[in-house]
């Protein structure tokens, strides 16, 4: 069923495992994304970005997400991700998501606090929920650039909780978004997350840019042409961890990005001569719901959540 992430939180915190936030753009991301959680019997989030509502269009994610529904009978919540402001809210509660997330991150505290609180109004009254963001994670998002992490300070965490009633929160403890994500060894600010997690119990900690970034996907892109070189992601052993505190929910995107290429890419270097494009796309789905497949057993844990 098409759910909001209240009941899928609960249990991930209680069961100590997190649920997987994968963005989609496509028919063939959902695809691969929702038949991976049919095999596993595991609910899921399908994030949806300013630039994905720009590529595909609400009305088409939602249908195709309708219809994955209907298909697979999982549970599904379809959320906003990085929403910029209230406008974009309303547009896609208008559309039918059941998750929002208002990220305020940029901003200064106060004004943080109060363009989440005003999109916490206006989605609770739609039966909607509100992921929001404290802290600013390093590297490139759309437009904005932050030279360096701001780690969420847990005492401000529990100040914006309170005043804002979002239902989850984005942290900052060292994962940026992107394949660069560490230059050197990968170092996350585990007693940060600890603190929030003893001064707010029981409350969904979200974690983004937490794709691991598997070296197996960047080998066959290069090998078949590619050039991607110092990719870096989160360790599984440390997203293993998190899933299995606090963190309720983990985003990636990258990960389902360098599926996709690597799949194209090494359909096209072993068939020259082919042009259906059933055949390279299939090739990049069937990688999706192997990843996919991989992080619920590997990563999240989320297996036979519902
Ligand atoms: O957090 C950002 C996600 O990776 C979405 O990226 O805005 O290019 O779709 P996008
Ligand atoms: P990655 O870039 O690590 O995949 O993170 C995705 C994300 O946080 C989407 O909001
Ligand atoms: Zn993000």
């Amino acid at each position: 069923a098409l759910v909001t992430t209240k009941e899928m939180f609960r249990k991930a915190y209680e069961g100590n495992y997190a649920i997987g936030a994968f963005n989609i753009n496509n028919m063939e991301i959902i695809q691969g994304v929702v038949n991976a959680c049919k095999a596993k019997n595991s609910a899921v989030i399908l994030a949806v970005s300013k630039g994905a509502l720009k590529y595909a269009g609400p009305k088409y994610l939602k249908a195709m997400v309708d219809a994955a529904i209907e298909d697979t009978g999982i549970d599904i919540a379809l959320h906003l991700d990085h929403g910029p402001d209230l406008a974009t809210v309303k547009e896609v509660i208008d559309a039918g998501f059941t998750s929002v997330m208002i990220d305020g991150s940029h901003y200064d505290y106060e004004e943080n606090v109060r363009v989440t609180k005003e999109v916490v109004e206006y989605a609770h009254a739609h039966g909607v929920v509100v992921e929001a963001e404290l802290g600013v994670l390093a590297g490139i998002e759309d437009d904005v650039h932050a030279e360096a992490h701001v780690y969420t300070d847990p005492d401000q965490a529990l100040d914006f909780v309170t005043r804002t009633g979002c239902d989850s929160l984005a942290i900052a403890i060292g994962t940026s978004h992107g394949a660069f994500k560490f230059a050197g060894t990968p170092d996350l600010k585990f007693h940060i997350l600890e603190e929030i997690q003893k001064k707010m119990p029981g409350y969904p900690i979200v974690l983004h840019g937490a794709s691991a970034v598997s070296q197996d996907h960047i080998a066959i892109c290069n090998q078949y042409g590619g050039q991607i070189k110092g990719a870096q992601g989160i360790p599984v052993e440390m997203l293993r961890k998190a899933s299995s505190m606090a963190v309720c929910k983990i985003n990636m995107d990258t990960d389902i990005r360098l599926a996709m290429t690597a799949g194209i890419r090494k359909a096209f270097g072993d068939k020259p001569e082919a042009f259906d494009p059933r055949g390279y796309l299939g090739a990049a789905r069937t990688l999706i719901q192997e990843l996919v497949e991989h992080k619920i057993d590997e990563v999240l844990g989320s297996n036979n959540s519902m």
